[in-house]
Order: structure tokens, then sequence, then C-alpha cells
């Protein structure tokens, strides 16, 4: 879920490069990270999204003053209530990107990918000790 300016842009350019991600993550792109709400991440989760990364624009670069610095705390309260749901709180990650940063992107999105698979792991590891 990347802000339309800067992180948005930082994708295109990963994809003008050539990046796809076999993935095939579902892009919704938002006016700001700063008006994403806690209802809101929740709720993709709610309708089947396994994983959801945030991508604000860097400090200083939100057009909207604070807004990325606001969705890293709304992130954070939000992957407290996934956890006590019984989701990994990892499921859901924002990162700080810049209109520059299609390497970053590249880097972000697979560190993400990188940890989602780690607790896709460890949940099954947990499900299958409960069948016993
Ligand atoms: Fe990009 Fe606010 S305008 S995070």
């Amino acid at each position: 879920m990347p802000c339309k300016w800067h992180p948005l842009t930082a994708m295109e350019n990963a994809a003008k490069d050539g990046f796809t991600c076999d993935a095939g993550p579902t892009v919704i792109p938002v006016k700001c990270t700063g008006l994403v709400k806690v209802s809101f991440l929740l709720k993709l989760f709610a309708k089947g999204f396994d994983g959801v990364l945030v991508l604000g624009c860097e400090e200083g670069d939100c057009h909207y003053y604070n807004g990325s610095q606001r969705c890293g705390e709304i992130v954070k309260e939000t992957q407290e209530i996934l956890e006590i749901a019984g989701v990994p709180g990892k499921r859901l990650g924002f990162h700080m990107i810049s209109e520059s940063g299609g390497k970053e992107y590249k880097r972000v999105l697979g560190n993400f990918l990188k940890q989602f698979k780690k607790t896709t792991r460890r949940r099954k590891r947990v499900a299958s000790r409960g069948r016993r």
C-alpha cells in the first residue's frame, strides 16, 4: 500500500528497471499514509490479505506534514491488535521510501517477503502441534 507520491514513483521506477515480484502483490495506492486507519488495515486482513506492506514518504517529504510518522504509530497499534488476534504482527510492515528509491523498494519488499515466509512456517508448525 504505497503513498501515491514518492513510494509509488519508486515502485514505478523499479518496474521500469524490469523488477517483477513473483508474489504478485495487490497495489492499493493511498493519498497519504497518514490517512490510513487501524480499522482499514484490520479489514484488509479480515478480507483475506496475508500481509500488508505500507510505504510512506520519507520524513520531511510527506505532502501533508507528518503523515508518515503518524502512519508508523498506526501500524504499531495495528500490529499489537493483530498479535492479540493471533496474527503475527510482522505480517504488517511499514517503511518510508524516497522517490528515487527503486532499489530500496526491491530490498524492502524482499525483506518483507522473507519475514512473511518465516511467520508462515512458524504458524504451520504451531498449527500442526495443535492437531496432535
Ligand atoms: Fe506520502 Fe504523506 S504524502 S506519506
